[in-house]
């Protein structure tokens, strides 16, 4: 097991370069060997073969790489010469050769040779550590690309009217196609009020029921101080599954494993991992991936929840502020409620988008609103109203309209206000629109209103049998109401519908 940090390093850097002494052989017709500082042989037997002289170069590396400079020897039958190589400011090791040359003319050729020699096997290492530097580059870049790629396609995807189980989806489908392996997972478990997830993408190597015990038993491994809400600080890379008795006796086919722990900002700690490659053990690019995605994903999960928790402090306060709307006239308590939840229905009914389903139900609530502004009186009257009073109740749309004109974001919940006893035909108010003009969100509010109206006990009436609701929306469909709305309305379940006023929370009647 090994909580892998290592960095990326081109095998070329740390050893001979390969063919170096047989090409430096063929340009000066010099044998060159190798030796490590302390004089253990490095050279394959491609540079010779020649034991003893080996057996006596490699007395020479240790004083060579200890001076750090090139050492020559001449003696009567010989020129021999060892140079330290170098590398970014150390030496890694001491390359020698021996030139027989037993006259004077001889030994100056050797010279000659040898420095040829040395010139040669320079330019070959430093033409492997340019290699290498490359290929650390492009690796590092290659690196970066994915990263870079795997965050954006994940930013297009990470909205927060999205579920987890979605989102969890997405980043193990494009884990697992960029990072190779058979299977990618996420793992959160369940808290109060709240399910576990458990997402799979690709072939994992354990059964789906095990998820749970493979992230518990890796967390576990991490220790306890997990990284902090966002922030996956630690990742685990095992490619040795089978040497770990938890893991070997969850699946004999799980061979190598890397994860990085998820978390919610809420206390649950779970995880994101990828399973078996093919091939290729997980490392760090592997780990730095996932290490990314994890953090995407956390820091998502968390505004999530805070985005939930400010949207049901907001519907919390509409409530509250419809309450106060519908507790002036007692026979119309939870009214605004009922017509919401009426809203909402007919909104997905007609296939309308989340966030278009929400504003609809927010219309409904809202849609009185203006009746703040409508007395008392009037509004508790029994009886028939007086022309006068009736066009002081009139008003109310106008008055909701101007209450949330000043918030740009209610825009198309202000139309649906303002309109929302529009008709059809053009005979509603206050502007007399007609068919089209007719915003959408005031139509649906206007028939989910008109129903509540008709299934409510009123003071001149008691509520109607929902047959003859139904009789009546029917008759007027095309003039007070849209046609095609009203037909889809009258496919709902209306008593399924009726049963969600008393099962939901409505409004607080005062
Ligand atoms: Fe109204």
């Amino acid at each position: 097991m090994d909580i892998s940090q290592a960095t990326l390093q081109a095998p070329e850097t740390l050893g001979v370069p390969h063919g170096l002494a047989r090409r430096v052989f063929e340009q000066t017709g010099v044998a060159v060997f190798f030796f490590g500082t302390d004089g253990v042989s490095m050279t394959s037997d491609e540079a010779g073969g020649d034991r003893a002289l080996q057996e006596s170069l490699a007395a020479l590396a240790p004083d060579a790489a200890a001076q750090g400079a090139d050492v020559v020897i001449v003696d009567p039958s010989s020129v021999t010469a060892a140079w330290p190589i170098r590398q970014r400011r150390r030496t890694i090791m001491v390359a020698a050769a021996r030139v027989e040359a037993r006259s004077e003319e001889g030994r100056s050729m050797a010279r000659r040779l040898l420095a040829a020699a040395a010139e040669a096997v320079r330019a070959g290492f430093d033409n492997a550590a340019a290699k290498a530097e490359n290929h650390a580059a492009a690796e590092s870049l290659l690196q970066s690309y994915e990263e870079v790629s795997l965050l954006h396609h994940l930013g297009e995807v990470l909205r927060v009217n999205r579920p987890v189980s979605a989102i969890l989806e997405q980043v193990c489908g494009e884990l697992l196609q960029t990072v190779g392996a058979d299977a990618a997972a996420a793992y959160l478990p369940g808290a109060e009020g709240v399910a576990s997830e458990s997402i799979i993408a690709g072939r994992l190597p354990f059964r789906a029921e095990d998820l749970p015990q493979v992230v518990a038993h890796l967390l576990d491994l991490m220790g306890t101080d997990g990284p902090s809400a966002g922030i996956s600080g630690s990742v685990i890379v095992n490619n040795h599954c089978q040497d770990d008795p938890v893991l070997s006796g969850v699946s004999i086919a799980l061979d190598r494993i890397v994860m990085v722990p998820l978390t919610d900002g809420q206390g649950r700690r779970g995880a994101l991992l990828a399973a078996n490659r093919e091939d290729l053990e997980f490392g760090s690019p592997d780990a730095k991936l996932i290490r990314s995605a994890a953090s995407a994903t956390s820091i998502f999960i968390e505004n999530q929840r805070l985005f939930r928790e400010l949207q049901e402090l907001m519907l919390d306060l509409v409530r509250s502020l419809v309450s106060s709307v519908d507790a002036k006239d007692p026979y119309t308590c939870g009214h605004s409620e009922r017509v919401a939840i009426t809203c909402r229905c007919l909104a997905e009914a007609i296939g309308l988008s989340p966030d278009e389903v929400q504003t609809v139900y927010m219309a409904g609530l809202l849609h009185d609103i203006g009746k703040i502004g409508t007395p008392e009186q009037i509004l508790r009257k029994e009886g028939r109203l007086e022309p006068e009073e009736r066009l002081v109740i009139q008003r109310h749309p106008v008055i909701g309209g101007r209450i949330l004109a000043g918030i740009g974001k209610l825009d198309s919940i202000r139309d649906a206000v303002l309109y929302h006893h529009e008709r059809i035909d053009g005979n509603g108010y206050p502007s007399g629109l007609k068919g089209d003009q007719v915003p959408l969100l005031a139509r649906i509010v206007g028939l989910a209103d008109a129903f509540d109206a008709m299934t409510s006990n009123r003071p001149y009436r008691p509520m109607l049998p929902l047959d003859e609701v139904r009789r009546e929306i029917e008759r007027n469909s095309g003039t007070q109401f849209d046609e095609n709305l009203a037909k889809v309305f009258l496919n709902l379940d209306l008593h399924q519908l009726m049963r969600q006023f008393v099962e939901r929370p409505t409004t607080v009647c005062i």
